[in-house]
């Protein structure tokens, strides 16, 4: 951490309140009632999560204590017994709900299916019995690397339901991810499939399994969902079609009565540097984060039709598209495919076809969107949405008014949620119905969630000045360590600050009280003793028209310590030239100041990104700086990128 705090430079002044036909129907709908709750969790938190145990889940047996806080270990609803997948189905088979839709699944090439309530509860005791039937048993690791069907959601609920670890690996990943990620967690058995469909074109997913085998040592069987037909090898005696094995089991299986504290899954993640992290969620606090803040937040109704497109290979795929929106009983919607094909029409379109309600999306995924023109969503009817949501990294203002706008039609409240693979679900976001919304904010801490801003001293920060964001108090949903790693886990998210969970985002909060983020802190870039967020800087830059999406990194300058360098990626019908670089580096210093002004503006085709959508400015500060790169690039979506970058270096 550096000695100075983060000057935050942006300025927002529109605010949307909630329209009043959504306030009536939310289950908070007021800011008084928010206050009210809000104040009631941060000072006795044992008391408010125990009320929303009972209310939102299904016990075995009632915990005796709520909360066991060894600081930095937590531990929720200690001596209670519990099932995520008896939470997420056999719950709902007592009800009318037995036969609602709680999958509707759409693959790439146009195939349908919708599975009930009832259908998933059968396929998932199946699974669940077929991995009793390879030996697995409580406890057991398992690695998931399946395309977006049903079966990956019924394999993860499969294992919940028996008390195996799931671990999904994203089908994105290479070989070499895998195996990295079988080795740290000491797999016993792979779910995959002979591949899934994305741009028209198969991913192998059984291929890098096999290569991945070599070097997955605790791996005995392979179990392979046949989804596109590709002729795959089988070894013998080590892998297994999951149709066949399904035929042999029988469709009866007893959800385990398992310990709150239960490790429910394991997610790696990778940090700026290192090795991946292996995130690990247990059973219960994490289930009644995901469970009530997809009722409170995301607003799930029993009439709605709900679609998250995050995959679940993320942890957003995880808690809000399969185990919050399931234990709510709502209709959650699952597409395999990309955004962009055939066109970028597709999204629009399975909204209007499904008459999506509630759309949870990703910012990178709305700028496209937006570049690409409104002449794709206008063609369609996308008066079925009344909430709109975003994740994953900082939502420019720009981006938030085009999605208001153009996809939400000027009506529906947009909810940025700011949350980590880490905190397992939301933690500051909109409540819809309560609060007005700030394009650019996340504006406040959900319940049970106490946040500050710090500087380097440990001491909170006025309303206004940036600085480090922290959580003062351990919440249900929080990882529980990382896997194989307590040292690791002490010292990335406790030691930074003392006794405070340390997020590695900066923020500040505004004089009104809420909060926004302003990108990691590793991110920050120190011009002439002044750190400024990039994300400000691009979101200065994406407000000039001719700009879609822009990327800025810090390189080191003679005399202001760094200068920024940007990259931009010009809307459609723009041209670069040197006339619009000056343009743009005006428009900075305009809308910022002139300590913000960019010693370079290149124009770029795409930007290196990671899978999941962020900017890898890693990257681009070595080749602002004239470096080679260094370091891990095995998360970077497309590799050509960067080549492209360096030699477009004097455009
Ligand atoms: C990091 C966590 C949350 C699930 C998907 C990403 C950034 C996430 C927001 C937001 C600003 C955001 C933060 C955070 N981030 N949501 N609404 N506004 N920044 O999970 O891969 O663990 O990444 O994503 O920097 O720390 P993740």
């Amino acid at each position: 951490m550096s000695s100075n705090d983060i000057t935050s430079v942006l300025k927002e002044d529109r605010s949307f309140p909630p329209p009043s036909a959504f306030q009536q129907r939310a289950l908070i709908g007021s800011m008084e009632e928010y206050d009210r709750l809000w104040t009631y969790a941060a000072e006795q938190p044992e008391r408010f999560w125990a009320e929303q145990a009972t209310t939102c889940l299904n016990w075995f047996k009632r915990w005796d204590r709520v909360l066991d806080w060894q600081l930095p270990h937590a531990k929720w609803f200690t001596g209670g017994k519990l099932n995520v997948s008896y939470n997420c189905l056999d719950r709902h088979l007592l009800t009318w709900r037995r036969n609602k839709a709680a999958i509707i699944w759409e693959g790439e090439p146009g195939d349908r299916r919708v599975l009930t309530y009832n259908d998933l509860h059968h396929e998932v005791c199946r699974a669940a019995n077929m991995l009793k039937k390879q030996g697995i048993g409580s406890g057991d690791r398992v690695t998931i690397y399946m395309p977006l069907v049903p079966e990956l959601a019924i394999s993860m609920l499969a294992c919940a339901r028996i008390g195996a670890v799931h671990n999904v690996v994203f089908g994105g990943f290479s070989s070499e991810a895998i195996a990295d990620r079988n080795r740290d967690s000491q797999a016993r058995l792979i779910i995959t499939a002979d591949g899934g469909w994305r741009r028209g074109a198969i991913v192998p997913l059984k291929a890098n399994v096999d290569a991945a085998m070599a070097k997955s040592p605790s791996v005995e069987r392979v179990i392979v969902l046949k989804r596109t037909g590709w002729e795959v090898p089988m070894q013998a005696g080590r892998d297994l079609w999951w149709h066949d094995e399904m035929a042999t089991v029988s469709a009866n299986c007893q959800a385990e009565e398992l310990d709150s504290e239960h490790p429910l899954f394991l997610l790696y993640t990778s940090g700026s540097t290192g090795k991946p992290k292996g995130i690990l969620h247990t059973t219960a606090g994490y289930l009644l984060h995901a469970t009530l803040t997809s009722q409170v937040v995301l607003d799930l109704k029993d009439d709605d039709t709900y679609w998250c497109t995050a995959d679940v290979g993320w942890i957003t795929g995880h808690s809000y598209v399969v185990y919050g929106p399931l234990a709510n009983g709502a209709t959650t919607v699952m597409y395999e495919g990309a955004p962009n094909f055939p066109d970028w029409g597709r999204l629009w379109e399975i909204i209007e076809r499904n008459k999506v309600s509630v759309f949870y999306t990703a910012p990178t995924a709305i700028r496209a969107c937006a570049r690409e023109g409104s002449k794709w969503p206008k063609q369609r009817d996308l008066t079925s949405l009344r909430l709109l949501g975003s994740v994953g990294e900082p939502i420019n203002p720009e981006a938030w008014m085009w999605y208001r706008d153009t996809i939400g039609g000027g009506r529906c409240p947009i909810i940025d949620t700011w949350w980590q693979t880490e905190t397992g679900g939301m933690m500051i976001t909109p409540l819809p119905g309560a609060m007005a919304t700030v394009p650019g904010s996340a504006t406040r801490p959900f319940f049970g969630v106490v946040p500050d801003i710090i500087d380097a001293s440990g001491n909170s920060v006025p309303r206004g000045k940036g600085g480090f964001l922290v959580i003062r108090q351990p919440w249900p949903g929080m990882l529980r360590t990382i896997w194989g790693d307590d040292e690791r886990y002490k010292t990335q998210y406790w030691s930074q600050a003392p006794g405070v969970y340390f997020t590695g985002d900066g923020a500040r909060q505004d004089a009104a009280g809420n909060y926004w983020i302003l990108g990691r802190i590793d991110d920050v870039i120190n011009v002439a003793g002044h750190r400024l967020s990039t994300m400000e800087v691009e979101s200065a830059l994406v407000s000039h028209p001719s700009v879609a999406e822009a990327a800025v990194v810090g390189a080191p300058h003679e005399l202001k310590g760094e200068g920024l360098h940007a990259f931009v990626l010009l809307e459609g019908s723009h041209r670069p030239s040197d006339s619009l670089m000056r343009d743009l580096m005006d428009h900075v210093v305009r809308q910022i100041g002139a300590l913000a002004r960019p010693e370079s503006v290149r124009f770029a085709q795409a930007l290196p990104k990671t899978r999941s959508g962020k900017i890898m400015r890693r990257l681009l500060r070595d080749i602002a700086a004239g470096r080679a790169s260094v370091g891990d690039t095995t998360s970077l979506e497309d590799f050509s990128v960067l080549a492209t970058l360096r030699a477009n270096e004097d455009v």
